[in-house]
């Protein structure tokens, strides 16, 4: 395999938060001059690395957002860049890019990403929204009212041309709880709480949020579940909340529980939730996240009359709002200044 370090680096034109480049010669450079007519972006390179997407799109949004900048698709070898956009990169593109200075993660969730090893000055950033917000509440209150409503058995009464009531249901009775108060967590309570239901929340740290009981830690853990009859994960995926929704934690939950898993597969012990279902303590469940992804086909979710499969599409990567976000963080950078969304790596999220 070539050496990346046989490129000429491109220079760096980033303010004091950003590593300097002690490679870089002292005299003025073409991209010195270019500097005013093309943004400001003098020179610098991003690399796009992704896995399962079609970069063309990525890379010529990229390049009109970022003008002057040079934007290409990762091959192995290429020249060192300063920033990288990925999904899902393999481990060799991290060791090819040594001088890489923020990695652009086209995704909210980092789990895949920090599995990899990443040398401790690179930046990783996570979507910050990016337009995924309201999608996962348009998911979440869809799934949550379609319970409530009793929308299925309307269906099947449909399908058998039966015209019968059901007797209404008083929301007081279907408190929803968020586990994951974050940028997506939040906007979902916000969206359950106009529906009128009682919503509960829980986080790491304790948050206040309108309308929201909240709940932090693992000691308010047990409070918050005997509170919560329709449980909403929209958790991280880390070693802390790996296998959250289990037995254990899934039989705290009111009778009649409802679990919406929008976060991550391996939150949920698949067992433990067929089991509950199949006791009756839960009522149902939708599922948007799955260990192992595609779903195969064999699984029992799928065939299962109380669980409800999507195919890992509560919120979609909305590709111009993360071009916009992420080259509007990138001029942020340039001018020194902080910006959301960066990764804490002994968090994990
Ligand atoms: P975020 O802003 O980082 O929020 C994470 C929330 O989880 C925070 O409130 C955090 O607490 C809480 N948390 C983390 N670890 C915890 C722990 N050990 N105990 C209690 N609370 C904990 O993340 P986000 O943008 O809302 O996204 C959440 C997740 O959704 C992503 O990581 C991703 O896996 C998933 N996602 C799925 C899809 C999909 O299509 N299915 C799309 C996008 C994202 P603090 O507030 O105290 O930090
Ligand atoms: C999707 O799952 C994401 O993390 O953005």
């Amino acid at each position: 395999m070539r050496r990346a370090t046989r490129w000429p680096r491109a220079p760096s034109c980033f303010g004091s938060r950003t590593r300097p480049d002690r490679s870089r010669p002292a005299r003025k450079t073409a991209s010195d001059v270019d500097r005013g007519r093309l943004g400001n972006n003098c020179g610098m390179r991003i690399a796009v690395c992704l896995t399962e997407q079609k970069a063309e799109p990525w890379l010529e949004g990229l390049r009109a957002a970022l003008p002057g900048a040079e934007v290409s698709a990762w091959v192995p070898g290429a020249a060192p860049a300063d920033h990288a956009v990925v999904w899902a990169p393999p481990q060799a593109f991290i060791d090819e890019q040594p001088a890489l200075q923020t990695l652009f993660n086209i995704g909210a969730g980092v789990d895949a990403l920090i599995k990899l090893r990443l040398p401790p000055s690179l930046t990783v950033v996570r979507l910050d929204d990016a337009g995924m917000a309201v999608q996962m509440a348009e998911y979440v209150c869809h799934a949550l009212i379609r319970h409530f409503r009793e929308f299925d058995g309307y269906e099947a009464d449909t399908a058998q041309g039966r015209w019968s009531f059901r007797k209404p249901r008083a929301r007081s009775e279907f408190p929803v709880g968020i586990l994951g108060m974050g940028v997506l967590g939040r906007r979902v309570a916000q969206a359950v709480a106009g529906f009128e239901f009682p919503v509960h929340g829980w986080s790491r740290t304790p948050q206040q949020v309108p309308g929201v009981r909240g709940y932090a830690g693992d000691a308010q853990l047990p409070q918050f579940l005997a509170a919560t009859r329709v449980l909403v994960c929209l958790l991280p995926l880390t070693p802390a909340t790996t296998d959250i929704l289990r037995h254990e934690t899934l039989s705290q939950l009111q009778p009649g529980g409802y679990v919406i898993n929008v976060a991550r597969g391996a939150h949920l012990v698949d067992a433990d939730l067929l089991a509950l279902l199949d006791s009756g303590h839960l009522a149902g469940a939708t599922l948007d996240v799955f260990r192992t992804e595609p779903l195969p086909a064999d699984h029992p979710f799928w065939q299962h009359p109380k669980i409800t499969v999507t195919p890992h599409t509560s919120a979609r990567t909305l590709r111009d709002e993360s071009i916009a976000q992420i080259a509007g963080k990138i001029r942020a950078l340039q001018r020194g200044e902080p910006i959301a969304g960066v990764v804490d790596p002994a968090r994990g999220y």
